[in-house]
């Protein structure tokens, strides 16, 4: 059926009656929302809350201390400043991440230096950042993408060489560890995201950690100094926060994307939106605290953490036995991983969400390799083509979510009539 000749009942909820299960706020249970909900009137209580989510992240990440503000992008604006990293310096990132990560060092004057990936683990090839390094780099950037822990050892033995700092991005990795040690003690600090799409979802937040009690001092320093959102930036932030987990209820969605969509127009809903910004936002204070309205449904996604990884661990390994994208790379350290998603390359990604849209939001995650930048690259330093591999798998990327709200069972139903397709479809792992 066209769209013209599609029904008016079907075109405004295209959805009905089915149930659909997408990837935002997958991490929280009902008693999260109703406790959020006098935070419309009160965003500011309990005060403690930013406290308490901070000795449970520091806990998480194995570090003596832990750091909250409004977003991980400004967990990661502090340490910078915090490492006194600033104009002239260059940090090699990864040439796929997301673009608030060299937005936040190009705020501050920085330079940052790409280097490609690698093609399974979708994590920056050491080879490449060994290439990257100049006499004015400063750090390394190591990122945990989709959840599955970098070369952590050669690019620490790198930043060694070279006396650099390793700055580690769990943004996608909270609660993984390495040989035993948690992702956030890996370096000289880390940070991580709270999200929506993220392990743990706080609609909004993020949180950096450290053991260098000196950097630490400095952190707080600059929590201390930053504003909170404001009264009725944080009254949108909580209105946000229960809008999504109410709509994206997977047998509610069909009326929850209508409704989601109202709210947004009528200026209810509020993200960050600096992905294209090239300076510091000036919408909002960047970097801002973490509100403590939002610091309060974190404290119980810290206290579910164990249990939401086991279900994510669970989904990924299901997957990995039917689809084998990650093979003999994690052997024996499967069960480490945070599976944040389960992702692997196919030929066209398009073909794919219109088989499965329907029913699960496959989401496109990182179609471009900074994601949220899709033109206008050479702002933050990218010139195309630089890490072809990163490019070729935005292009042909899909990750299936892993949350609690995805049953095993629907993924076993999918597979059924599926399997035989979705493996046609798998690109090899190799150039091309
Ligand atoms: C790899 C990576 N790092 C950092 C961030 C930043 O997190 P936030 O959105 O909380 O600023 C993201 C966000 O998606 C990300 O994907």
């Amino acid at each position: 059926m066209n769209d013209a000749t599609r029904p008016l009942w079907r075109k405004v909820l295209p959805d009905f009656p089915r149930v659909r299960y997408t990837v935002h706020a997958g991490a929280n249970h009902w008693a999260e929302w109703a406790a959020a909900l006098p935070a419309l009137a009160l965003p500011y209580r309990p005060a403690q809350a930013v406290r308490e989510f901070e000795a449970r992240a520091a806990r998480a990440c194995g570090c003596r201390n832990a750091i909250a503000f409004g977003a991980g992008r400004m967990a990661l604006h502090a340490i910078l400043e915090a490492m006194d990293i600033g104009p002239g310096d260059e940090i090699v990132v990864p040439g796929f991440t997301c673009t608030v990560v060299p937005n936040a060092m190009v705020y501050r004057g920085i330079r940052p230096v790409y280097a490609d990936i690698d093609p399974v683990t979708f994590n920056v090839d050491p080879a490449c950042v060994e290439r990257a390094v100049t006499p004015r780099t400063r750090a390394l950037y190591v990122q945990h993408t989709f959840g599955v822990t970098a070369d952590v050892d050669a690019l620490r033995e790198i930043a060694r060489r070279h006396g650099l700092r390793v700055i580690e991005d769990l943004a996608h990795s909270l609660g993984a560890s390495a040989g035993g040690r948690a992702h956030g003690s890996l370096g000289d600090a880390g940070f991580f995201s709270t999200d929506r799409t993220k392990v743990v979802n706080t609609h909004l937040g993020g949180c950096a950690v450290t053991d260098d009690d000196a950097l630490a001092a400095r952190l707080a320093r600059a929590q201390l100094l930053a504003p909170d959102p404001g009264p009725l930036v944080a009254r949108r932030m909580v209105a946000s926060f229960l809008a999504d987990v109410a709509c994206r209820a997977p047998g509610a969605f069909w009326i929850g994307r209508p409704m989601l969509g109202a709210l947004r127009r009528a200026g209810v809903l509020f993200t960050w939106s600096d992905e294209t910004w090239n300076a510091l936002p000036p919408g909002y204070p960047y970097p801002c605290r973490l509100l403590p309205a939002l610091a309060a449904v974190g404290i119980s996604q810290m206290d579910r953490l164990e249990r939401n990884l086991r279900h994510r661990r669970a989904i990924a390994r299901w997957l990995e036995e039917r689809i084998g994208w990650y093979g003999a790379r994690l052997a024996g350290r499967f069960d480490e991983q945070a599976w944040l998603r389960y992702s692997f390359l196919v030929r066209d990604p398009e073909a794919f969400e219109a088989r499965f849209g329907a029913r699960i939001d496959l989401g496109r995650w990182f179609p471009h390799n900074l994601f949220g930048r899709p033109v206008d690259t050479r702002a933050v330093g990218y010139e195309p083509g630089c890490c072809p591999v990163a490019e070729r798998t935005a292009r042909h990327v899909v990750n299936f979510p892993t949350h609690e709200r995805v049953p095993a069972g629907f993924l076993a139903g999918l597979w059924d009539r599926h399997g035989d397709w979705l493996l046609g479809q798998r690109l090899a792992a190799g150039p091309g």
